[in-house]
């Protein structure tokens, strides 16, 4: 399984079928991308309806005939511009697309969008070898614990940008919760207002987890 940064929130998961997460790449400072070089995406699944979240997302399920998969309201919204494939979904509950089991998870975070509001999450991929938690946008709580012993991620991808998600202490503390071997900050250094130090957080973390500092561009391979 590879992970692919493209900069904010967004990260590209490619195994037997290609993930997109929270492309936001028009208009952002960071993207290693451009939309249209994303080719052959699989499905598309947006945390919540932020425009550094939901950004290209419909444009982009549009153009690969992808599955969208979203908060309900968010997939009504998408449906509404055209996207032909979607699942919509709300947070506890697991859906499979395409072979992948996907749960949406709790995000202590607002969110709105042009088409209404519909409420923050994140997401559990269970993959071949690798469940993957995407937190989205939010703040640490407590349940992080239930999600790692539920689902048991063994690569959590958690914001550290603070003002408007965890900063560095935050994202320890969730770094504890959920138990994960790997860790992948994001959603730092977009911009000045989310400016934190990466190497930071590692040494914070220290032996509770491996942190992999991706920039934008970066990839792992799992
Ligand atoms: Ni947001
Ligand atoms: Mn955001």
């Amino acid at each position: 399984m590879k992970l692919e940064f493209l900069g904010h929130s967004c990260f590209l998961i490619s195994d037997d079928k290609r993930v997109l997460i929270d492309p936001f790449l028009t208009g952002n400072p960071s993207a290693s991308k451009g939309k249209d070089e994303l080719k052959d995406i699989d499905m598309v699944l947006v945390t919540h309806g932020h425009g550094d979240h939901l950004g290209d997302a419909i444009e982009i399920a549009k153009a690969n005939n992808a599955t969208f998969v979203a908060m309900y309201e968010i997939t009504n919204y998408a449906s509404g511009k055209g996207v032909e494939k979607v699942e919509p979904m709300n947070i506890g509950g697991t859906i499979e697309v395409d072979g992948i089991l996907i749960t949406m998870t709790n995000a202590v975070h607002s969110s709105d969008f042009e088409g209404g509001a519909a409420h923050a999450a994140g997401f559990v991929l269970h993959l071949k070898g690798h469940r993957v938690y995407h937190a989205g946008d939010t703040g640490v709580f407590y349940d992080m614990k239930l999600i790692g012993q539920l689902y048991k991620p063994d690569i959590s991808i958690l914001p550290i940008g603070s003002r408007f998600t965890m900063g560095i202490k935050e994202a320890t503390k969730a770094t504890e919760l959920l138990g994960s071997e790997y860790i992948v900050p994001m959603h730092y250094g977009t911009y000045p207002a989310i400016a934190q130090d990466p190497k930071e957080f590692k040494r914070r973390v220290g032996e509770r987890a491996k942190v992999l500092i991706l920039n934008p561009g970066e990839s792992f391979t799992f």
